[in-house]
């Protein structure tokens, strides 16, 4: 794959990458530090709106609440993993480019984050009290915790199968 004006950037990061463990711990550390962040937030407070969803107006109330806290440290996690992946991408362009373990990751995070809009769309309805909006929430929430997990999943594999 050309990469044009940036390959020589790439090239020195790639040798930087792979001469130095300090600087590779660094960068797997942003990614699944950021990953136990974000991914550990969301799906912590996707368990607690399907928990809510089941129970009383005064809990569905406190976790509509509650969830508009979480974003903000999902958001910044994602920055950190997204920053770092691209750093992991750079690594070894040629590799990552051609697999196709990498492209599904890279459509099940757009499924993510296009979830999440939608997510975060059917809370504040909810938090308005307009009608159907729980049934949403309840919905995405499934679907981001699945989510979650299948890309790390693809992750791992990514690492492993390349
Ligand atoms: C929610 C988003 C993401 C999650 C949960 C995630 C998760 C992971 C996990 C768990 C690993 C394995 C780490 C290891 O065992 O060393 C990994 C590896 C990797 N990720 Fe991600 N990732 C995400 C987003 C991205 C993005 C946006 C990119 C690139 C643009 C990316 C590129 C990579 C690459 C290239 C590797 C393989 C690294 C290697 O083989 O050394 N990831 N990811």
């Amino acid at each position: 794959m050309t990469l044009g004006p940036l390959e020589p950037l790439v090239a020195q990061w790639a040798t930087l990458f792979s001469n130095h463990a300090a600087v590779r711990t660094a960068v797997v550390f942003a990614h699944v530090g950021g990953l136990v962040g974000a991914g550990g937030c969301a799906v912590a407070a996707d368990r607690a709106t399907l928990l809510a969803a089941a129970g009383h107006d005064a809990e569905r109330r406190h976790q509509v609440e509650a969830l508009a806290g979480t974003h903000r440290v999902v958001v910044l996690g994602l920055v950190f993993i997204v920053v770092s992946g691209l750093l992991l991408f750079a690594a070894d362009v040629d590799t990552f480019f051609s697999s196709r373990i990498f492209w599904i990751k890279m459509a099940l995070i757009l499924a993510l984050l296009t979830n999440g809009v939608v997510l975060q769309s059917a809370e504040r309805h909810a938090s308005r009290g307009v009608g159907g909006a729980w049934g949403r929430l309840r919905a995405t929430s499934m679907i981001s915790l699945v989510l979650w997990f299948l890309v790390a999943f693809a992750g791992v594999a990514l690492t492993n199968a390349g």
